[in-house]
């Protein structure tokens, strides 16, 4: 029973009295913390991608148009499909399991460049926010959009997904 007390009084990565609130976490460069950021932000993002989703199945519910516009509906299928692709599988398995769990199992104390390991995590988020703001793009982003043929999809927050995926 003691020992039970002591190993939960021991300060670990989620329970340490230094490090503790919103900015000890997107700060962190500790990996297993990043780990877990990344399982954060990929359930929300799914999250986001079967609204999509579920759109898509209300729209399709009857023939005709029911309540979003052909151009609508392509920017949802576009996002609903690239959100789970770059934002959900890519990225998955070598950033939840290989961030949380390889360095544990190599006995490593951390990944071999923590910070640049924080980086990566910023640059998905932020381009994961320009691509859910895609979906919005009357403004800023629309001046940088590259416009492929009518159906509205902007390319550009894509393929702003797509790299930072790749930098995982
Ligand atoms: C892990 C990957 C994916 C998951 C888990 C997923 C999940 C879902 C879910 C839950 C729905 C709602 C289905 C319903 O209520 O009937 C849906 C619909 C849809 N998804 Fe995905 N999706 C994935 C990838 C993709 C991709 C890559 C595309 C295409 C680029 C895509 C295109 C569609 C379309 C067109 C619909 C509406 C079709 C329909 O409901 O009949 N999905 N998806």
């Amino acid at each position: 029973m003691t020992i039970k007390k002591d190993i939960s009084q021991k300060a670990n990565y989620l329970n340490n009295p230094e490090a503790k609130g919103l900015r000890s976490w997107i700060f962190t460069t500790d990996h297993k913390r990043i780990g877990l950021l990344y399982m954060y932000c990929m359930v929300s993002f799914f999250i986001v991608a079967v609204f999509l989703g579920f759109l898509m199945r209300l729209e399709l519910l009857a023939p005709g148009e029911q309540f979003i516009s052909a151009k609508v509906y392509n920017q949802t299928f576009t996002l609903h499909g690239v959100i789970m692709i770059f934002l959900f599988i890519v990225p998955g398995i070598p950033a939840i399991f290989g961030n949380f769990f390889l360095p544990l199992q190599l006995g490593a104390e951390d990944v071999a460049f923590p910070r640049l390991n924080l980086l990566s995590w910023w640059v998905y988020v932020v381009g994961a926010i320009m691509a859910l703001l895609s979906l919005f793009s009357r403004t800023a982003l629309n001046s940088l959009a590259l416009r492929v043929g009518n159906n509205g999809t902007d390319t550009h927050p894509a393929i702003m997904i797509a790299r930072s995926a790749i930098t995982q």
